[in-house]
């Protein structure tokens, strides 16, 4: 069976959970919340909901998102690096920013961004000959370099060699090891009035980030009033007015949507490719089928946008990696007035926690929840559970920007790997789903890679 965290025992003491949480939060959570339509969490400082039940996570993100904005707490350890950016605003601030971002997302737009996710495909397979002597490799370093790469190619046309681009993927590495975990802070029964401290590390390397982030978007600033400026994500976000104000992005509110785009965008693809790669390890007839789609489907000498539609089998794998590893594993959101959710009241101020992991693996929603199935998604079960109970890229008006943009990376580099590679197990390192930013490999994800 594809690897799952133990479940702590039902009933510990705060303390306790605080300690298990620091480790983790998917091993902190009992086995009950993987049959449960909601769960309570009393601490002495606030009240946290969990919700499970598809009507419920419906009415959250779907029908009243504005009554449940982002949770403060869910920032925090990242407004170093952050700042204002689209995904820790909420409100007015947050709907300008949408208005102005999302149309560079958009489906006729992902076309003319696929050229470049297909150069990082074809960087990423070369990058790999090397270390396809069957000796074990970990993969997610080798995913978040290829992700790394897809984001600086499609936001500024520029590869990961680029000295900029390669220094900021060294400097975050770094950042993540005095970061370790996203959701902590949203987490942590503490007091909302209780100040947070920033390591001095973290603050330190943030600030190295954003500083060549600066750079690169300053010097576009530039490019643009030029008219020298290649047609890119960049380009376009920053050349977009608001439809309602007419304003446009300035540098400094470019260098935090930059930042979310390099966070939000590397980090989960990387995760989704790692356990993509890990998952069809497992699974050497999956593997062959992927491998089969890809060297019928794919032309290696140039990029077809149509070429992604054919990938269905490649896609239904992605599709079934993001089940199973939700790179983001729970978000949080906050209960602006009180409510009543099935019998319960739920006070005003209460967080209110969705999450991917658990509504992806609940045991009364779906066939078999913890079995790898790409072939799941043709059956009735799994049509009706990707309509109400998938959500690896949220839902709503909130909803990942990059969720379309991730769906053709994904796929493309998945295929282009295995059109080149063979990949199987390491037996004494098998790998153990940890959240940290994203859900990652507790000591990493490590295979084997033979040329095919
Ligand atoms: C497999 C890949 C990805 C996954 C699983 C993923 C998942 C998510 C999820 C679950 C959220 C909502 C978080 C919350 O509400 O707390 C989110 C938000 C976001 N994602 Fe992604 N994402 C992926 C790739 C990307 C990419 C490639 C980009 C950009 C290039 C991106 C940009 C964003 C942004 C800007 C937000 C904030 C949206 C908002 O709050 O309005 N993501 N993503």
């Amino acid at each position: 069976m594809p690897p799952k965290p133990p479940a702590r025992p039902d009933r510990v003491s705060l303390w306790r959970y605080l300690k298990l949480f620091r480790q983790d939060i998917l091993s902190a959570q009992p086995q009950r919340l993987y049959r449960a339509w909601m769960a309570e969490f009393r601490t002495p400082f606030f009240r946290s909901y969990m919700c499970n039940d598809p009507d419920l996570v419906d009415l959250v993100l779907r029908q009243r998102p504005d009554d449940f904005p982002k949770s403060n707490r869910v920032g925090e350890g990242l407004r170093p690096l952050l700042g204002n950016s689209v995904f820790v605003t909420n409100g007015e601030v947050w709907k300008r920013q949408r208005r102005i971002i999302d149309p560079a997302f958009e489906g006729g737009r992902l076309r003319d961004t696929f050229p470049a996710m297909w150069d990082a495909a074809v960087a990423a397979v070369d990058r790999l000959a090397p270390l396809a002597s069957g000796d074990p490799v970990e993969i997610e370093a080798q995913t978040s370099h290829a992700a790394a790469d897809v984001i600086f190619r499609t936001l500024f046309s520029i590869p990961i060699e680029h000295q900029v681009a390669g220094e900021v993927f060294q400097v975050f590495r770094e950042y993540q090891r005095t970061q370790p975990v996203l959701n902590l802070g949203a987490f942590l029964p503490l007091p909302g009035w209780m100040p947070r401290f920033h390591r001095r590390r973290t603050k330190q390397t943030a600030k190295v980030i954003r500083k060549l982030i600066t750079q690169l978007t300053a010097e576009r600033m530039q490019a643009i009033d030029a008219g020298s400026a290649p047609d890119d994500l960049a380009t376009k976000i920053m050349t977009t007015a608001d439809p309602v104000t007419g304003d446009r992005f300035d540098t400094e509110e470019m260098v935090d949507q930059v930042a979310i785009f390099f966070l939000a965008g590397h980090e989960t693809s990387a995760s989704a490719l790692a356990w993509s790669l890990y998952l069809l390890a497992m699974y050497p007839e999956w593997q062959d089928r992927v491998a089969a789609e890809a060297a019928q489907e794919i032309d290696p000498k140039k990029a077809y946008f149509s070429t992604l539609s054919k990938l269905r089998i490649t896609r239904d794998v992605f599709r079934e990696a993001l089940r199973l590893y939700p790179p983001v594993p729970m978000m949080v959101r906050q209960a602006s007035c009180p409510e009543h959710f099935r019998d319960r009241d739920v006070p005003k101020g209460s967080q209110i926690v969705l999450s991917p992991w658990h509504l992806h693996r609940h045991e009364r929603l779906w066939d078999r929840p913890d079995d790898f199935d790409p072939a799941r998604f043709a059956t009735e079960n799994g049509k009706a559970c990707l309509r109400s109970a998938y959500m690896p890229f949220s839902a709503g008006q909130r909803v990942c920007t990059g969720a379309g943009f991730a769906m053709a990376e994904g796929p493309i580099i998945l295929a282009m790997l295995l059109r080149a590679y063979r990949f199987e197990l390491v037996p004494d390192r098998p790998a153990m789903p940890v959240a940290h930013l994203t859900v990652r490999g507790k000591d990493g994800i490590w295979l084997k890679l033979t040329p095919r």
